[in-house]
């Protein structure tokens, strides 16, 4: 959700920047904008729309704005003020010699303008931002010392940001700064980089200090000084970056989300790998530090998450509850941050985000630690703002994943719920061994299922043809394979508008079922199970509505083929791991019929990849 780059060096900062920003255009695209120092001016380049608006007016003034070594960049995501181009970051203050981008809130931008107007200020946007910039301007002004104007300007500020800043008199400095949004220092040989996010730097170094809240860093080509709010020098962490560039690459795919559904075998053999060795070893959690003892003394679990993280915690849900007898409430994070919460030392608090930064995931956390709760966090991210502040990981390895719309992340999750109640299963000694044996055999050959799926996508490419005309979709489903419908209904939507609903089956007949006629596609989701014949049931309630039905299934029973128009096979597979293989024609049904409508896939409207603001 908006993503902002810093280059300072001996090298040409202006194709740095824009590289940076290719790599962060999951984070928003609505507007783009760099800002540079030629000749001791500071020039802003920017453009509403896609990076590709800001990438041509570059090209066309590039021999001009190449001269600069030392730049700052910014892809928005739009929250204060329409996606336009005098809405773009960088923003500017009077004189224009500040430029800051900032990703994140100012909450309290309105007075902060109001006093600044009084000043003189004069603003030309509708951002909150444009607020820091003004205030940094001042600041310097009184103080001639850009790190002190920065600080100063962050200390009436209030909400969350992460700020790079550059000003036209102090002409080799970039000075950046964060609150509640990530913000990272790439260090090279005599030169520095400043991103949101790993992908905007990792093609240059992978050394590199992730800033913690309230800290400021000032880079010069040759110098990285790093403070504390109170002015403190702070010993710089640091680390190596675990990620490879060519995580970055389609690899021939068409697009990312297709690469990333691609590669979900590998996927799981990764989160399995050195967690699940054999069926009659323990699983191995190295980075959950819940004991025996507290295991014991937990009386509920509560799990915190949004969108398609909040569908693999709801899978999780019926794998805990199955496997280890202990309650779970599975709640969005941005409710649960606006109530009083019965959370104490006695609920395992379960954060789950791709990103790790999500910020009412974060902020309902942060609430649950406060009371006390243990904080296991389920992410992607072992880099993350959650994994750096949870006192338990799962770290899922799925890879950087590029497109806005989770798959791969979504199955490490799934799969990692599968770990987790495996291990508090053993640890508590809540389920009998033959079970724990028999799923641990499933997730071992899972992989191979997925492949079988991918390699015979030709019933969901029929299927996505043949229903990509729908005005609504519905996915219904039962038990454990609810969520799935949950998720298969939101890859549907986010990726090509079409306007998709899960239900559990057999809510159909109390309202939804009024819905159904002959231009209402319904999926179920048929694993064979103790629920099948009941879906089943309510599949034919829906089809005497003349609702076009298609099923996915791992059932080969005959009377599927008068009820269905269309199925969808998956191979035999355990009703609890199901969900696991039942999502993977979802993603690809969503992907064929996005690509068929000629949708933007990686990047679809409106959205981000990660949510940095409530
Ligand atoms: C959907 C999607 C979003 C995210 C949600 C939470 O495809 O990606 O619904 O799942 O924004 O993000 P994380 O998991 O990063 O907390």
């Amino acid at each position: 959700m908006c993503g902002i780059v810093g280059y300072i060096g001996s090298k040409s900062a202006v194709d740095i920047l824009l590289d940076g920003l290719t790599n962060l255009e999951y984070r928003g695209y609505d507007s783009a904008g760099v800002a540079v120092n030629i000749d001791g001016q500071v020039e802003l380049y920017k453009a509403e729309g896609k990076l590709q608006n800001l990438k041509d007016i570059v090209e066309a003034k590039k021999a001009h704005i190449e001269k600069s070594t030392i730049g700052i960049g910014h892809i928005r995501w739009a929250t204060h003020g329409a996606p336009t181009t005098v809405n773009a970051h960088p923003h500017s203050c009077n004189c224009g010699k500040v430029a800051v981008v900032h990703n994140g809130i100012i909450e309290n931008y309105k007075e902060l303008r109001e006093r600044l107007e009084k000043q003189g200020c004069v603003f030309r946007s509708q951002t909150d931002t444009e607020t820091v910039a003004h205030l940094v301007a001042s600041k310097y002004a009184q103080t001639k010392d850009l790190t002190e104007a920065v600080r100063l300007a962050t200390q009436e500020i209030e909400g969350a940001y992460a700020l790079c800043v550059i000003h036209q008199d102090v002409k080799d400095t970039i000075v950046a700064t964060r609150r509640n949004a990530p913000l990272l220092v790439g260090i090279g040989e005599n030169e520095y980089y400043i991103a949101s996010d790993v992908p905007a730097i990792i093609q240059y170094t992978k050394k590199a200090m992730y800033l913690d809240d309230n800290q400021i860093v000032t880079l010069t080509p040759t110098s990285m000084k790093y403070i504390d709010e109170n002015k403190n020098p702070l010993e710089p962490k640091v680390e190596i970056l675990p990620w490879e560039p060519v995580a970055l690459s389609k690899m021939g795919y068409k697009h990312f989300m297709l690469k990333e559904i691609h590669e979900q075998p590998d996927v799981v053999r990764n989160v399995l790998s050195g967690k699940l060795r054999a069926i009659d070893e323990a699983i191995t959690l190295n980075e959950v530090t819940l004991d025996k003892d507290n295991l014991k003394n937990l009386n509920r679990i509560q799990v915190v998450a949004c969108g398609t993280s909040l569908h693999a915690a709801m899978v999780g849900k019926y794998i805990i509850e199955q496997l280890c007898g202990i309650a779970v409430d599975v709640e969005p994070a941005s409710e649960f941050i606006y109530r009083r919460t019965i959370t104490d030392k006695n609920t395992l608090v379960i954060g789950v985000s791709q990103s790790g930064e999500t910020a009412d995931t974060i902020t309902a956390v942060r609430q649950a630690k406060a009371l006390g709760s243990h904080i296991l966090i389920v992410t992607n991210r072992p880099d993350s703002t959650m994994a750096r502040e949870a006192d338990s990981l799962v770290p899922v390895n799925a890879g950087i994943e590029v497109s806005v719309a989770a798959t791969k992340s979504y199955m490490a999750q799934v799969i990692s719920f599968y770990l987790l109640a495996l291990y508090m299963a053993e640890v508590k000694e809540s389920a009998a061994k033959e079970d724990i044996q028999k799923l641990k055999h499933e997730l071992i050959i899972l992989p191979q299922k997925i492949e079988k799926v991918l390699s015979h996508k030709e019933d969901i490419q029929i299927c996505a043809r043949k229903f990509s005309g729908a005005k609504d979709f519905i996915f219904i489903a039962r038990g454990i394979n609810f969520p799935t419908a949950l998720e298969g209904a939101l890859k549907l939507k986010e990726i090509s508008y079409i306007n998709a609903t899960g239900y559990t089956a057999g809510e159909l007949k109390h309202g939804p079922i009024a819905m159904l006629d002959e231009s209402m596609p319904v999926l179920s989701i048929l694993m064979k199970g103790g629920v099948y014949e009941k879906i089943l049931s309510n599949s034919e309630e829906a089809k005497a509505r003349n609702a076009r039905m298609i099923a996915l299934t791992n059932s080969e029973d005959q009377k599927l083929k008068d009820l269905f128009e269309n199925i969808m096979y998956v191979p035999e597979i355990d009703e609890m791991l199901s969900p696991a293989l039942a999502i993977v024609p979802l993603q690809l049904l969503a992907y064929y019929i996005a690509e068929f409508l000629g949708k933007d896939v990686d990047q679809p409207r409106n959205l981000a990849k990660s949510v940095t603001v409530e």
